[in-house]
C-alpha cells in the first residue's frame, strides 16, 4: 500500500543520525537532499531531540492563546536573529501557510488586492500561494486561484519598477530560487524591489523558507543582500523535520494583520525543536560554515566537472548544477551506485541541500560522485 501524491522511491528509510540516513536493508547513505533541506542541523540532532521529547512528556499541546515558555522563546528567538525591526512573529505549520500568512497580512495592511511575483518562483501549494507559483504544472487542474497576480521577469529590474505601483499591495520573491533551478539575483536587483514596494507603499515579501536558517551562508539570505523586507517567511530546516513555519513581519504589517489563526500555531512541541534547532545554528556558527564549504564544493565541482556539465551556481549549501542528460536520472545514479541523496530543481539541474555539518570530505565525496555519474 502506497500513498497516492508522491510517487515513492525504491528505497525504505529506517533511520538518521547526523549527515546520513539508512534504509532498512542497513545501507547508509549521505544526505545532500536532506529532504528539501529539512535537516540544517544534521538528523536526530541530540539537542533538538532532546529538547522535542522532554516537552513531549511534558505538554503535548496547548492552543497559541495561552502563552508557552517554548513558544515564547522561539517568538523571541527569532525576532532577535531577524532583519531589524522584522520582529513579530507569526507561526504557522509549513511553508506555504506562511507564505498565505504574508499575503493575507500584506492585502489587509495596504488595503489593496494586485500581488507582484516572479518568473520561476515557488511560494506553495494552497491557493493564495499557488497562485503566486510560477509553473502552470502546479498550477493548471486547480484554477481558478486566487487572483489579482502579475508576473514579472525575476532579475529584471525595469520589470519590477514598471509593475509595482499604487495599487500593488506586495512583491513576493526569493532571494535565490530554489524549485525554479537555484537562480541566483544580484543583491543590486533586491534592493531596487525594496526602493520600489517603499516607494509605493506595497510591502516586499521576502520568501527565505529555503534560503533561511543559514543555508546561503548568511542566517537570512536578507542579511547578505542588506536588504530589509516588509515580511519574511521561513519553513522547512526550521524544525529539524518537525513541521514549523514562520511568517514575520514589521510592525505597520502587524498592527493591521486582519483576522488570521490556525489551530496548531506554534504548538509546544514543534516551538521546542525549533528553538533548540535555531540555537544550535547560531552557537556552531553554521551559516559561516555552510558559505565555505558551499564555495569548496562549487569551487571543486567546477574545476573537477569542466564541460561534463552545463553551469555550477548558488550560495552556501543551496547549490545547482546543470546537467546535460535529465537530473531525475543523475539523483537516480547517485542514489542507487554511489549512496548519495539529491535533489532535482526542474530537468536538468541537480539540486544538493545538504546538512549545513557537512564538511570538505563530504563535498570532495559528492563531487566524485557526481564526475562519475555526469561523465
Ligand atoms: C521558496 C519556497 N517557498 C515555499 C515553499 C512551500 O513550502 P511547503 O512545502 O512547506 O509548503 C517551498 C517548498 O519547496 C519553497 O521552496
Amino acid at each position: 500500500m502506497s500513498g497516492f501524491v508522491f510517487s515513492e522511491k525504491p528505497i525504505e528509510i529506517a533511520s538518521g543520525d547526523g549527515v546520513h540516513i539508512t534504509d532498512t536493508n542497513g545501507t547508509e547513505y549521505l544526505d545532500f537532499g536532506a529532504s528539501y533541506a529539512c535537516v540544517p542541523v544534521g538528523h536526530c540532532h541530540p539537542e533538538v531531540v532532546d529538547a522535542a521529547t522532554t516537552q513531549l512528556e511534558e505538554l503535548m499541546y496547548v492552543q497559541a492563546s495561552y502563552p508557552h515558555a517554548a513558544r515564547t522563546a522561539l517568538y523571541e528567538g527569532l525576532a532577535e536573529t531577524a532583519p531589524v525591526d522584522v520582529d513579530n512573529v507569526w507561526l504557522c505549520n509549513s511553508g506555504t501557510e506562511a507564505n498565505e500568512a504574508a499575503l493575507k497580512f500584506a492585502r489587509s495592511a495596504t488595503g489593496r488586492q494586485k500581488i507582484v511575483a516572479t518568473t520561476q518562483g515557488f511560494h506553495g501549494r494552497t491557493m493564495g500561494a499557488l497562485a503566486t507559483t510560477w509553473k502552470d504544472k502546479y498550477k493548471k487542474p486547480f484554477e481558478p486561484l486566487a487572483g489579482g497576480v502579475e508576473f514579472v521577469e525575476y532579475g529584471d529590474t525595469a520589470a519590477m519598477m514598471e509593475a509595482v505601483d499604487e495599487e500593488t499591495a506586495a512583491v513576493i520573491l526569493e532571494p535565490l530560487q530554489g524549485e525554479g533551478g537555484i537562480n541566483p539575483v544580484s543583491t543590486e536587483y533586491l534592493q531596487a524591489v525594496r526602493v520600489a514596494t517603499a516607494t509605493s507603499g506595497a510591502a516586499m515579501i521576502l520568501d527565505e523558507i529555503q534560503t533561511g536558517l543559514g543555508r546561503t551562508g548568511s542566517l537570512w539570505a536578507a542579511d547578505r543582500h542588506d536588504v530589509v523586507p516588509d515580511i519574511l517567511t521561513t519553513a522547512k530546516g526550521l524544525g529539524s523535520g518537525l513541521p514549523i513555519g514562520a511568517t514575520l513581519c514589521r510592525d505597520w504589517i502587524a498592527e493591521d494583520c486582519g483576522n488570521h489563526g490556525s489551530t496548531f500555531s506554534g504548538g509546544p512541541v514543534v516551538s521546542a525543536a525549533a528553538g533548540a534547532t535555531l540555537d544550535v545554528i547560531q552557537r556552531e556558527s553554521l551559516p559561516a560554515h555552510a558559505a565555505e564549504v558551499g564555495s569548496y564544493l562549487r569551487r571543486e565541482a567546477e574545476a573537477r566537472l569542466g564541460d561534463d556539465v552545463r553551469d555550477v551556481r548558488g550560495d552556501g549549501l543551496m547549490i545547482g548544477i546543470e546537467v546535460r542528460r535529465g537530473s531525475n536520472r543523475v539523483v537516480r545514479d547517485l542514489a542507487i551506485n554511489h549512496q548519495i541523496l539529491a535533489l532535482p530543481a526542474g530537468r536538468t539541474v541537480l539540486r544538493l541541500l545538504p546538512p549545513l555539518t557537512v564538511d570538505r570530505d563530504h563535498a570532495d565525496a559528492v563531487v566524485d560522485a557526481i564526475a562519475e555519474v555526469v561523465s
